[in-house]
């Protein structure tokens, strides 16, 4: 079967099967190209509460399954490939958090949602890239615990001066990975380019950035943008859609390395599979779990809508 050919049966099947496909931007493009939504993992979030099917297939890391799942109890949520984790939600459990949290007991502690379910049990408040300073700012307390990502927990701090924010170490291995000097070398190589980048990056990049957003932060800017080139500092699929949606602007990735092996781990294939009830796996999580994970997304997209 060709590419054309099975997304065409995945069309037919996703309504057959009354599913619901959110797909997050760093997938590949067939797949968004299936997607009924494609977006930010705010978006995904909001979304999974609100579309009118029983199922809902999450094409993404198993964090955002997770939260579809806490957002919609009642219905069946499928993850694409049960390998795709997100490191960084593997590194900080609810045990070691509780501790921390025992020694700073007059601080909020703000989960990324990039967390597993577990640990959003113990957190007040979760948020995104796209809303992590909107919230800082709309929090009532002025000191928070950011965690688990010391780089987007740094732009947090950087944007909301006000407020004292305490760090641990964690972070995303992809974009940690980028050298301030690769923005450089990037910048020398397309001089009249925008440099966009995700504040997963180390701050040594965030600085030399003229635009610092979530994944579709980084699309709208570059969409509504008059400029013409743009260095993209995000997973390489974000250059690839950007290219697609912009014929007439030119989209260089910052490194080669910026690719995420979670988020590339489902294929069409898997779709295609998961659809005929052959694999991907179904997100089970018992009510206790989901009621008090519920309550710091809740509270997310109260402070963040
Ligand atoms: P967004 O919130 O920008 O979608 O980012 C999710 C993510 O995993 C980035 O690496
Ligand atoms: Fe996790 Fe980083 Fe992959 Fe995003 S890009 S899913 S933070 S490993």
């Amino acid at each position: 079967m060709n590419v054309y050919d099975m997304q065409q049966e995945i069309l037919r099947l996703k309504k057959e099967r009354d599913m619901c496909i959110l797909a997050h931007s760093y997938v590949a493009r067939e797949i968004a190209e299936v997607a009924d939504h494609v977006g930010d993992s705010y978006m995904l979030a909001v979304k999974a509460k609100g579309v009118p099917n029983q199922n809902i297939l999450l094409c993404g890391v198993r964090f955002m399954a997770e939260t579809a799942k806490i957002l919609s109890p009642e219905k069946h949520v499928f993850l694409s490939n049960p390998i795709a984790g997100c490191p960084m939600a593997e590194q900080m459990d609810k045990e070691m958090i509780s501790q921390v949290k025992a020694q700073l007991p007059d601080y909020t502690v703000m989960a990324y949602v990039n967390t597993t379910a577990a640990l959003k049990t113990i957190a007040d408040v979760c948020v995104t890239s796209s809303s992590a300073v909107k919230i800082a700012k709309a929090l009532q307390n002025d000191k928070i615990l950011f965690i688990p990502d010391c780089n987007l927990g740094a732009f947090v701090a950087k944007s909301v001066p006000e407020k004292t924010v305490k760090l641990l170490q964690g972070g995303c291995p992809v974009h940690a990975a980028v050298r301030p000097e690769a923005v450089k070398a990037a910048k020398h190589l397309h001089p009249d380019a925008l440099v966009l980048v995700h504040p997963e990056c180390v701050p040594g990049v965030v600085e030399q950035a003229d635009y610092v957003g979530s994944t579709s932060g980084i699309m709208d800017f570059a969409k509504k943008s008059n400029a013409k080139e743009f260095i993209i500092g995000t997973e390489i699929s974000i250059a690839e859609h950007l290219q697609y949606d912009c014929p007439d602007k030119m989209f260089y990735p910052l490194t080669k390395e910026l690719i995420c092996p979670n988020m590339k781990s489902t294929t069409l294939v898997d779709v295609y599979r998961v659809l005929r009830g052959e694999f991907g796996e179904e997100i089970l999580m018992d009510d206790e779990t989901i009621a008090a994970a519920r309550r710091c997304i809740d509270k997310m997209i109260e402070l963040g809508g």
